[in-house]
């Protein structure tokens, strides 16, 4: 009993969450983005209807990173009515994925079908360049955790979600189209994720890309399985910060990988208002 009792609670909380955000605006958003680490630039493109702290929403976890901002905002980009969470938060921080994910729950409950989701991540593949922006196809999950682990509401997605196509293949195209047409390469890649908040040894580095990942890093793949089981068509976008060559492995520091996201920032701002401008309309 106490087992269910916990995860109605979750169906509970994401309810009174949203309460709160309705109270406070009438605006309904159709796409949810959620910005990773020095990537939190694009909101000043958003034509702002309001912004809302985290610290004001019930059952929000706060943000504790500062390169995270901590705000959900709503607004219009690429014509189309949006909510960024401007801060995302990390398992490597000490929440539980089910804190790591609720914002997941709520931006859904909110009304929004289309998740996009950026990521600053380590390149495994070498004929990724620094700085270059990849579309996530797929994801191997080796965190050791699952946010879906506990009994299921069926109320908030199914016992056993599918995961034959977690990344939006209909999105993918529409990315393509839209990095054609903004003259920005945009390779695709399989992103990894485990929990850090260590960098990998080159041991780990050889590991992952035997097991046929391109991709690395700490945060994503918790939200997209939460995102799935809740029913949204997701697209995924890593900023490479740094090239993890095991065999001519240099030391990273977390400021150049923030620096370095900085840095592609603009041309991913560019590509994701593209994107949701080219988007059909979402109903
Ligand atoms: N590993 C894990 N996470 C990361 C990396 C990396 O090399 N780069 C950026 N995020």
């Amino acid at each position: 009993m106490a087992l269910t009792s916990g995860k109605s609670n979750l169906f509970n909380k994401i309810n009174a969450s949203v309460r709160v955000i309705w109270q406070k605006t009438a605006f309904r958003p159709d796409i949810a983005i959620i910005l990773g680490t020095g990537l939190g630039n694009l909101s000043k493109r958003v034509t702002k209807e309001i912004a809302i702290d985290y610290e004001s929403i019930p059952h929000f976890p706060r943000s504790t990173v500062q390169s995270h901002a901590g705000k959900l905002l709503f607004g219009v980009l690429g014509a189309k009515k949006v909510v960024v969470m401007d801060g995302r938060f990390h398992y490597y921080e000490g929440y539980t994925l089910e804190q790591v994910t609720f914002p997941v729950r709520v931006l859904r409950k909110l009304g929004a079908k289309i998740l996009v989701v950026s990521n600053a991540a380590g390149g495994l593949n070498l004929s990724y360049k620094k700085g270059e922006i990849v579309l996530i196809e797929d994801h191997i999950n080796l965190m050791g955790v699952n946010p879906l682990v506990g009994p299921n509401d069926h109320r908030l997605g199914v016992r056993f979600p599918d995961m034959s196509e977690p990344y939006s293949k209909r999105l993918m195209e529409v990315a393509e189209e839209a990095a054609r047409s903004k003259r920005v390469s945009l390779k695709r890649g399989t992103y990894l994720a485990i929990t850090g908040p260590n960098l990998e040894t080159r041991a780990e580095y050889r590991f992952m890309r035997q097991l046929g990942a391109d991709l690395v890093g700490m945060s994503t793949v918790p939200e997209v399985i939460v995102g799935v089981h809740a029913g949204f068509e997701i697209l995924g976008l890593s900023v490479v910060t740094d090239v993890c060559d095991p065999d001519h492995l240099e030391p990273v520091n977390i400021e150049e990988i923030i620096r370095t996201a900085a840095q592609a920032g603009p041309k991913l701002d560019q590509l994701v208002e593209s994107f949701i401008h080219q988007l059909p309309h979402v109903s």
